[in-house]
């Protein structure tokens, strides 16, 4: 497996929160979110599917309840397994999946639409608005 696309010792991703990482799609850098499930690891876009400027992860690990993601802003719930909104304002919708696979004990990036950037955020943030500022 690439070195360059290996983003954490699967002990490294905490079992009660997530752990935020950043990829790069062409020139635009994206936050996502590795959880870990029942030992499953799985990794999602960092935006809620309700207001998508709204992230899961503010950069120090979402909340996480019986095994679902709960975002902040009006209390959806998401399947960490899964992405499935559950509760919330947009039941039935799921989250943007980001390909990963475990091996040796690390987790890798393996989805063909990004590279692995670094572990945590890239992206500037306008705090006041909780808007991405973007680098477009
Ligand atoms: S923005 Fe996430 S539930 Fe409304």
């Amino acid at each position: 497996m690439d070195e360059d696309s290996r983003i954490a010792a699967v002990d490294e991703v905490p079992t009660d929160t997530t752990l935020l990482f950043t990829v790069r799609e062409g020139f635009d850098e994206e936050e996502a979110l590795l959880v870990r499930d029942d030992g499953e690891v799985r990794a999602w876009k960092n935006y809620c599917q309700h207001w998508t400027d709204v992230r899961l992860d503010k950069g120090d690990g979402a909340s996480m309840r019986n095994g679902e993601l709960v975002c902040g802003k009006h209390g959806a719930l998401f399947e960490a397994d899964t992405g499935r909104c559950t509760h919330g304002p947009c039941e039935g919708a799921v989250l943007d999946e980001v390909e990963v696979t475990v091996e040796d004990g690390a987790v890798y990036l393996v989805d063909d639409r990004y590279e692995f950037v670094q572990q945590g955020s890239n992206v500037e943030y306008d705090l006041s608005s909780n808007r991405s500022l973007g680098f477009e």
